[in-house]
């Protein structure tokens, strides 16, 4: 089964002389379940993708479907109980005045849960933070655990597409395998399905099951994690990005 299909995909800024074309003619299917990696270099388009699927880049065209049902421009609640995001930075998408305990309550509530205390308690276990961190604030808390907030935060609407925009390299790289391997836990516990934009092509490689090159906001390749272990990719430019990353 298809849980997240992408036909044809343009995004673009602005108009005139100022558009930019972030995104052309993408197009690429993630089964679910499966771990889907966009890699590319800076600019490339990789987020741009992730934030039109989450409605955040509205001037969009093709087609974007997700579980068999073609998305709008816009996005009803429901979506979101099946797509979540999770952000490069969570000192920014964490608002400094909420614990723990408030982000995640709002959250659930938002999603019309009614037992919201023991969802907060079991999202808290789930990315390993424990109960002490309830009541906590953003500033109290370390770059790794933040991020584990964000990421209990996306998974309490139960969602089935978790979209990782580089989700561990803002943090130390003492904490990335950890989250990193919480991501992994997390995604055969829930059964859950990625598509993760990362830098580092060992982290794709640990993490994905197949992955997409893109450059100048087009996918050049979508490959096997297989290949890029043995560096086998078609495509000059996947070759270039694989022969840097050694
Ligand atoms: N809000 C915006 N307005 C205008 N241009 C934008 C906007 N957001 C992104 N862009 C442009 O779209 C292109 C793709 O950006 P995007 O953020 O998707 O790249 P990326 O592959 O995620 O890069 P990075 O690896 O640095 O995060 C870039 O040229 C960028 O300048
Ligand atoms: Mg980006």
């Amino acid at each position: 089964m298809t849980m997240l299909h992408i036909d044809n995909l343009n995004v673009w800024f602005g108009s005139g002389r100022d558009r930019v074309d972030a995104v052309k003619g993408a197009s690429f299917d993630v089964g679910a379940g499966e771990s889907f990696g966009l890699v590319g270099e800076s600019g490339s388009g990789k987020s741009t993708i992730l934030r039109a699927i989450t409605g955040l880049a509205p001037t969009w065209s093709g087609r974007i479907a997700v579980d068999e049902r073609t998305i709008e421009k816009t996005r009803a609640r429901a979506f979101y109980k099946q797509v979540q995001m999770v952000f490069q930075d969570p000192y920014a998408s964490l608002h400094p005045r909420h614990s723990v305990d408030a982000v995640l309550g709002e959250t659930l509530q938002l999603h019309g849960f009614k037992d919201i205390d023991a969802r907060v308690v079991r999202l808290l276990d789930d990315v390993g933070l424990g109960q002490k961190f309830r009541f906590r604030y953003p500033h109290q808390l370390s770059g790794g655990q933040r991020q584990r907030v964000a990421i209990a935060r996306a998974l309490a609407p139960e969602p089935e597409l978790l979209l990782l925009d580089e989700p561990t390299s803002a943090l130390d790289v003492s904490v990335q395998a950890e989250i990193l391997n919480l991501l992994a836990d997390l995604r055969q516990e829930h059964g859950l399905t990625y598509l993760m934009v990362s830098h580092d092509l060992s982290v794709v490689g640990h993490m994905c099951d197949r992955l997409a090159v893109m450059k100048d906001g087009e996918i050049v390749e979508i490959m096997d994690v297989a290949d890029l272990r043995v560096m086998k990719a078609a495509h000059p430019y996947s070759q270039h990005l694989l022969q840097a990353s050694v």
